[in-house]
């Protein structure tokens, strides 16, 4: 389907479950952005689960969102349960005013939901020439090191900055070893998962998605993994005031209350210490992309490239709907 015609289908069906239309444009086109980069996962395979949600009144479709300045520099968002691409889009123009004023600026969001992908909110900010750090926490899938039960969620840590060239350096990495989504994808699909990435809900490795998400994912590296993804939960939860220590419910299928998911967002100007930063970092890349390559491959990226050159290439062509999504649309724009 044409870009044009499946963000107007977006927003009926968001205008359908009674947001305002700024806020349906919002939430639209950060879906159409995931389906670009290839970030399926936190694309229009979630589509059903806002609007159930919404329906379900754990998604407030009209928030009172109020913004608390704490400082010309911070400021703290109190998104009352708004569907969390809302709250951050507000969250990241808040951080990126903050910053342009005084060099530096700090957003905490509480009572918020899941976002999508911290890298399109990156983007903002680098487009500003601001260099960026964003976490959010996330339902419970990963168990802390030493432990047998999920409570960490796959918590992503974002950093971007300008590059010197118009691909922005964007490092936007679950701490997983794979990402939840990923894995709701191929448990939908009945594939299968590559090894290492899970175990079952009685510990065992396992390739089997659907019992994947009956047990614990893995975290990359081990204890650092899990240790980045505690951090995580402390910058996002503990300290904006939200959900944390897995507390934060699955979207998917905890009806019990709204997530209240923390994000935390940090921006600032990329001339604090040296006035020539985007020259600076061009050489950098050049250094590293320099290096002797390993048998096998023809370039060294930087974080950022490849969804970059994923995007170029998809927004040529249209956009594939699979079977059950189509379905789920005609669904959702009659209720
Ligand atoms: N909102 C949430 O709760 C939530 C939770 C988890 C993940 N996410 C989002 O999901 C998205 C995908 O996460 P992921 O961990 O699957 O990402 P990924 O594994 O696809 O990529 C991780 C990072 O590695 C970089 N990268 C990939 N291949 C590379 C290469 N060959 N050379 C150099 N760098 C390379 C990417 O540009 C990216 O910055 C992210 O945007 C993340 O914010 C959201």
């Amino acid at each position: 389907m044409k870009k044009q015609n499946l963000e107007k289908i977006l927003i009926k069906i968001f205008m359908n479950h009674k947001l305002n239309k700024d806020h349906a444009r919002i939430c639209s086109q950060a879906l159409i952005n995931a389906e670009l980069v290839g970030a399926y996962g936190h694309g229009l395979s979630r589509l059903k689960m806002y609007c159930n949600r919404i329906k379900k009144k754990l998604i407030n479709p009209k928030p009172k969102i109020k913004v608390k300045k704490i400082s010309n520099s911070i400021s703290l968002i109190d998104a009352n349960n708004s569907i969390g691409f809302v709250s951050a889009d507000i969250g990241i123009k808040k951080a990126i005013s903050n910053a342009k004023k005084t060099g530096i600026g700090m957003v905490g969001i509480k009572n918020s939901g899941h976002y999508g992908l911290s890298g399109y909110y990156a983007e903002q900010a680098i487009k500003q020439n601001l260099i960026t750090m964003i976490y959010t926490n996330a339902p419970p899938a990963i168990a802390p090191h030493g432990s047998m039960k999920s409570l960490f969620g796959t918590n992503p840590i974002c950093f971007g900055c300008p590059s010197g060239s118009k691909i922005p350096f964007i490092l936007d990495t679950s701490i997983s070893m794979i990402n939840r989504g990923k894995i709701r994808v191929a448990a939908a699909n009945n594939e299968k998962i590559p090894e290492g990435v899970a175990l079952d809900r009685y510990g065992k490795p396992t390739t089997n998605a659907k019992q994947a998400l009956q047990g614990v994912q893995l975290p990359i590296a081990g204890f650092r993994g899990s240790g980045l993804a505690w951090m995580v939960d402390i910058l996002s939860g503990v300290l904006t005031g939200s959900n944390h220590a897995g507390k934060v419910k699955d979207p998917f299928d905890d009806f019990s209350g709204p997530q209240n998911i923390g994000h935390l967002i940090i921006t600032f100007k990329s001339n604090l210490f040296v006035k020539n930063f985007n020259n600076r970092i061009k050489n950098n890349i050049q250094i590293i992309k320099k290096l002797p390559k390993i048998k096998g491959i023809k370039k060294i990226l930087y974080p950022g490239e490849n969804k970059f050159y994923r995007f170029k290439k998809n927004i040529k062509n249209e956009i594939k709907i699979n079977d059950s999504i189509e379905k789920d649309i005609k669904k959702l724009l009659v209720n």
